[in-house]
């Protein structure tokens, strides 16, 4: 009789843990996975990334073909009619396929999926909706969820958070969204492409927290040019229900008097908190940070033996991405093999129009750790085939150290800024020179010609500008 019913149990079916179950399993070990959702793929395949993206999409089409926008390319629309309930449901056939994808994996990879909500009993045992399950390796990959604003209570019909965003079942007149963050700004992309006014209120001075200067400053002034009206250094401090809208009191952050907006519908999207609450970590005595995160060493491991944790529920980025390539290292290290992961480049996308990307370090990160830098910086007003392509909104900037010329960040703003940003993440990697990216041949006509020209901008040479 083995001493324990698995060798790794992971909790949470999101893109760090489905990743590390699948992994776990490739390996060799009896694997399942807990995950109380009624389908496999945690926040980011059921009501993030993927239906986000669905919407982002289809609203982009619906927008083009619209607007006008179209008819200097001589392409004339007339009658464009939006038909929400079909758009909402191309989404969930998305998303279906997708969580699906997920469940056909685990049975080809034999990874038992355990339905229902997991918490610790002891060291190595949880509790799987009333039943004692064994693993002498147990992952932590519980996600997050959206933080709470006190005085918003989500209802999800007036007042809504981004699962709500996702299935508002009428475009609103006017839509309030509270944080000028990712889930602000894609989602209320969203509802302004399919015709809502948006109202974008941040706390901070600026939209965008995190990400380079340039990116955050011309960042606003596109958004502003597509109709947002955004509030920067504003608070709100309460939202009342109030007929079939909302009333939001807002006031200047540092203090001041106070106005109201009313709203249709309002989005509060102010970030996302771990996932901890009832795992019952005191009883194995895994702690949380003042943050609430769970924190970990290199390779993944709490501080108790046979306990570790990836994804959102740990420090870092809440990124898909990052949580999937932390899944594949826990399961590696479990093995006995070298999980490897750098989190020095870990490459983040807001996708809107245009889209924002960035890897490596802001300016401001490279002023605060004193390290000397020189900036190539080159626009898409510069990129033949943006100007062909009549979308020359954006910039590439390239980071890179001062001395030895090594990439230290690349900052993005253009349409396809989410798929160069990869170009950057592996020269990063690979321990690039701004110089390596300025002599590898770049096909013309691309937008990607925009980062060889800002490789060459660090030195002062580029061509087309
Ligand atoms: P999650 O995906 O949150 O999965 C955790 C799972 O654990 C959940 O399914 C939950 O039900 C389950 N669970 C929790 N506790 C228990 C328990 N005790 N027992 C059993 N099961 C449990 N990131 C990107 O990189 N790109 C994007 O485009 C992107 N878009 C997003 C859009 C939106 C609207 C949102 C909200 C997020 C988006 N994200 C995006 C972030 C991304 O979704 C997360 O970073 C990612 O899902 C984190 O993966 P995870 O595995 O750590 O956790
Ligand atoms: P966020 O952290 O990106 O932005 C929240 C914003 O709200 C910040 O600008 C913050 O200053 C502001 N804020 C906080 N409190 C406020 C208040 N009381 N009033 C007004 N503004 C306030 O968080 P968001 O947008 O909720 O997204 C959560 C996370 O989900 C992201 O950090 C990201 O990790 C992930 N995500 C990633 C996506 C992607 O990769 N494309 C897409 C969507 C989400």
């Amino acid at each position: 009789m083995p001493e324990f019913d698995f060798d790794v149990i992971v909790i949470g079916a999101g893109p760090g843990g489905y990743v590390a179950a699948i992994r776990a399993a490739q390996l060799g070990l009896k694997t399942a996975c807990v995950e109380s959702r009624e389908t496999l793929g945690g926040t980011c395949l059921n009501v993030g990334c993927i239906p986000s993206k669905a919407l982002l999409h289809a609203s982009e089409l619906y927008a083009e073909a619209s607007n006008g926008s179209l008819a200097k390319f001589g392409v004339n629309m007339a009658g464009v009619t939006l038909d929400l309930d079909v758009m909402h449901g191309e989404k969930a056939k998305a998303v279906k396929e997708l969580t699906g994808g997920i469940a056909f994996l685990f049975k080809k990879n034999k990874v038992e999926w355990l339905k229902g909500h997991a918490a610790f009993t002891g060291p190595n045992t949880l509790d799987v909706a009333g039943k004692a399950v064994t693993a002498k390796n147990i992952v932590i990959a519980t996600g997050s969820s959206v933080t709470p604003l006190p005085g918003a209570d989500i209802d999800n019909e007036v007042v809504i958070d981004s699962t709500g965003a996702l299935a508002l079942p009428k475009v609103p007149g006017h839509l309030v969204v509270i944080g000028g963050g990712v889930i602000g700004l894609e989602l209320g992309s969203v509802w302004k492409r399919l015709g809502a006014k948006v109202t974008v209120v941040e706390y901070l001075d600026q939209i965008l927290p995190g990400m380079d200067r340039e990116v955050r400053a011309d960042a606003t002034k596109i958004f502003k040019k597509q109709g947002f009206e955004i509030r920067t250094s504003t608070k709100v401090t309460k939202v009342d229900r109030s007929g079939a809208g909302a009333t939001v009191t807002i006031e200047p952050a540092q203090g001041g008097a106070a106005e109201t907006i009313e709203a249709d519908v309002v989005l509060v999207a102010i970030g996302r908190r771990p996932n901890t609450e009832g795992l019952a970590l005191e009883r194995v005595g895994v702690q949380v940070n003042d943050r609430g995160m769970i924190e970990v060493d290199h390779s993944f491991r709490t501080k108790v033996p046979g306990v570790w944790a990836i994804g959102d529920v740990t420090p870092g980025p809440m990124l898909a991405h990052k949580a999937e390539d932390e899944g594949i290292a826990v399961a590696e290290n479990i093995a006995g093999l070298t999980g490897i992961i750098n989190h020095e480049v870990i490459p983040g996308v807001v996708y809107t129009h245009p889209e924002i990307a960035s890897v490596g370090k802001t300016e401001e990160e490279l002023e605060a750790a004193g390290i000397a830098y020189k900036a190539g910086k080159f626009p898409f007003a510069g990129n033949s085939r943006a100007k062909t392509n009549r979308d020359t909104d954006g910039f590439v900037k390239i980071l890179a150290d001062a001395k030895t010329d090594r990439v230290l960040g690349v900052h993005i703003i253009s349409s396809l800024a989410g798929t160069m940003i990869a170009q950057a993440a592996q020269a990063m990697e690979f321990g690039a020179t701004s110089e390596d990216i300025a002599y590898t041949c770049h096909a013309h006509p691309t937008h990607s010609e925009a980062m060889k020209e800002a490789a060459m901008a660090v030195t002062g040479k580029p061509i087309h500008i």
